[in-house]
């Protein structure tokens, strides 16, 4: 629905007629429209919250951590949620030491500061369909047509054609070939990070050749920079593992989380590195510094996620429905010439259609769904906790919308 005029800038969009709609309540998978009634969210809000709405164990957390009353804490200042927070993603990354920040641009602009510091270069590579957040400097990195604007400098971009080439007979992928043109082309040299989302967002979601990821680990080696994981948006479960990279078989020497590291109950992110290259700053000054550094509010917050993310079983939960979503979206892709390809891993699915999918995401919203839709996609993302049911309501729903066989009958 297109919104009244707001106080505050609606993003991404022009602001007169920007499609916005109130919300006054949300549980679990759903946020409640006034008038409307109850959506699923199929997005997530910012394909963030992994653990759900109002889940009662996060807002505990979140009450005793302002009950305790120390909610600043400068970098001297050591507080136990920071310090816990930081020993717990080490256990699951298997990294060596954590830098805090406030949302994931922020955390993957200090990922490649580190990686500059570190190297002593300056050239960061990036997939071109690839989104690593919306300060001048990420967008200057990452190839999606936001950063045009701003003319942000940047490239050589990784082509990245789709479909890939598969690799065959000792020839690699079209996907590897990009990847070491690139590299060549920066100069092998100056080359401090190659950037990969662990699995593309909302670039298209293309799934990586299998020869992709090793291959950028084995450039890395050779040639002395390093391998950045943005599991800002595949991370902690989303894909059915914790880390999207490991789909693909990647080794990162840093791993950047955000959105469902706290699911939006506070603003955290974090950028994990891994030994080598903490061992540069035990002599080298770390110039990197925010003044909400690991809040205690946000590590509150970080913490009673994964908590629920651990004890709910939500990573084989979202491995769980999403294979049986993507099979019932093949089912239908069949039977639909609408629909071009169904793709991606555990609850974070993109559907494909054959011209733009702006209307479609609006019949989804009539039918009680939210939908993120943009250019030809849809992208399919919700919360980690999602029951099956809703989800093949969606599949009902989207058949219905698009006029196919198996649609929910008025
Ligand atoms: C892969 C990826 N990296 C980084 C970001 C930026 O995160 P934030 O919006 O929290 O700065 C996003 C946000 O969508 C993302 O999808």
């Amino acid at each position: 629905m297109t919104g009244p005029a707001a106080p505050h800038f609606r993003t991404w969009q022009a602001q007169r007629g920007a499609w916005s709609f109130p919300v006054d309540r949300a549980d679990a998978a759903r946020f409640h429209v006034p008038g409307e009634g109850w959506k699923w969210d199929l997005g997530s809000q910012s394909y963030n919250v992994h653990v759900g709405h109002a889940h009662p164990h996060v807002l505990d957390a979140l009450r005793r951590a302002v009950e305790r009353a120390v909610l600043t804490a400068g970098p001297h200042a050591d507080v136990p949620e920071r310090t816990a927070l930081a020993d717990r993603l080490r256990r699951l990354s298997g990294m060596d030491r954590v830098f805090f920040a406030l949302g994931g641009a922020e955390a993957m602009e200090n990922a490649v500061k580190i990686a500059m510091l570190v190297t002593g270069r300056d050239r960061v590579l990036a997939r071109r369909r690839s989104y690593h957040g919306a300060t001048l400097a990420m967008l200057g990195v990452a190839g999606d047509p936001r950063r045009a604007p701003f003319a942000a400098g940047g490239g050589p971009w990784i082509d990245d054609p789709y479909p890939p080439r598969p690799p065959s007979e000792g020839r690699p992928s079209d996907w590897v070939e990009a990847l070491e043109a690139a590299v060549d082309e920066a100069g092998p040299d100056r080359v401090a990070a190659v950037v990969l989302e662990g699995l593309t967002g909302t670039n298209g979601l293309q799934i990586p050749p299998p020869d992709f990821w090793p291959a950028a680990r084995a450039l890395a080696d050779r040639h002395g920079f390093l391998l950045v994981a943005d599991e800002v948006f595949s991370g902690l479960g989303r894909t059915g593992r914790t880390f999207g990279f490991e789909h693909f078989g990647g080794r990162p020497d840093v791993i950047v989380l955000g959105k469902g590291l706290t699911s939006g109950y506070a603003p955290l992110s974090a950028a994990l590195v891994s030994g080598p290259v903490a061992a540069h700053f035990d002599d080298h000054v770390l110039y990197c510094g925010l003044t909400h550094y690991g809040s205690p509010i946000g590590c509150a917050a970080a913490a009673a996620c994964l908590d629920v993310i651990e004890r709910e079983g939500l990573v084989e939960r979202a491995a769980r429905l999403g294979t049986d979503l993507l099979g019932r979206l093949a089912d239908l892709a069949r039977g639909c010439p609408a629909i071009r390809d169904v793709r991606g891993r555990g609850l974070q699915i993109g559907i494909e259609l054959d011209g733009p999918a702006a209307a479609v995401g609006r019949g989804l919203w009539a039918n009680g769904y939210f939908v993120p839709a943009k250019g030809p996609m849809l992208y399919v993302c919700p919360p980690l906790v999602i029951e099956a049911e809703a989800l093949a309501g969606f599949v009902e729903a989207l058949a219905a919308v698009l006029d196919a066989p198996g649609g929910k009958t008025p």
